[in-house]
């Protein structure tokens, strides 16, 4: 069974949120810049593109992910991108963290707690931690419904469900191998969170939030920009 995060690894670039994600970075750099912060860590980096960009800017940035496949990809742009857990950092090794496009989406409600900790140990206090998470909107709007895709050698089928705050999206790919096609299938649960829990969190100060609207023109993220207590 193939891990749910590689796999989405694998269809990232046929379901093509490239023009979007740029529209967000530009968000994020010009956030860094107003913060006059240098060392930032990019939790959920994937492909490092958002690395390459702080790269450019004279940031002095790594990333982690917990997909292999994202992190081999990001390594081919020259960015430091590795699988490392945030426990593998010295504390207060970054003057800010970052999460970009709906990693923390990815976080069970009981287990975002205690990820928010493990930030907030890799910062000083003071230090910030700018993510973004899906509106309702972005959930029920945007991601949920039927997409199919077909490009050169890969065929792609995607489903998604929004039930009791969670989006379910099962994932059939098909791909060629030789003459055959080889299929891939599995699943990815994201989770709804309120804004509401991030106000209540012991380790960090919500200090802003910014809706931002990717894919249309009602918000479908929010970004958030805290500060370490
Ligand atoms: C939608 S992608 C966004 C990737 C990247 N930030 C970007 O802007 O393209 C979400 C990423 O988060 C990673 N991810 C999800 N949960 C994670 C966790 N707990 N720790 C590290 N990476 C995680 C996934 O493997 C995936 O690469």
């Amino acid at each position: 069974m193939i891990n749910p995060l590689d796999l989405y690894a694998k269809i990232e670039s046929l379901i093509g949120f490239d023009v979007q994600y740029e529209k967000l970075y530009e968000v994020y750099l010009q956030l860094l810049h107003s913060l006059h912060v240098k060392t930032i860590l990019d939790v959920g980096c994937g492909n490092g593109k958002f690395l390459k960009h702080l790269q450019n800017a004279e940031f002095r940035a790594c990333g982690i992910d917990r997909s292999v496949v994202m992190v081999e990809r990001a390594c081919t742009l020259g960015v430091d991108a590795s699988t490392k857990e945030l426990d593998a950092f010295e504390e207060a090794s970054f003057e800010c963290v970052v999460a970009i496009a709906d990693v923390l989406n990815y976080i069970p409600v009981a287990e975002l707690e205690s990820f928010f900790e493990a930030v907030a140990r890799v910062l000083p206090k003071n230090g910030y931690f700018i993510c973004d998470v899906n509106t309702l909107y972005g959930f029920e709007g945007v991601a949920e419904g039927v997409m199919c895709q077909d490009k050169e050698n890969q065929f792609l089928c995607v489903e998604a469900t929004f039930e009791h705050k969670e989006l379910l999206t099962k994932i059939v790919l098909f791909e060629k191998e030789g003459e055959l096609y080889r299929k891939v299938e599995g699943s990815i649960t994201q989770y709804f969170h309120s804004l509401a829990f991030f106000k209540k969190l012991k380790a960090f100060k919500l200090c802003s939030t910014k809706p931002i609207a990717l894919f249309g023109d009602e918000p479908d993220k929010t970004i958030l920009i805290f500060q370490k207590r």
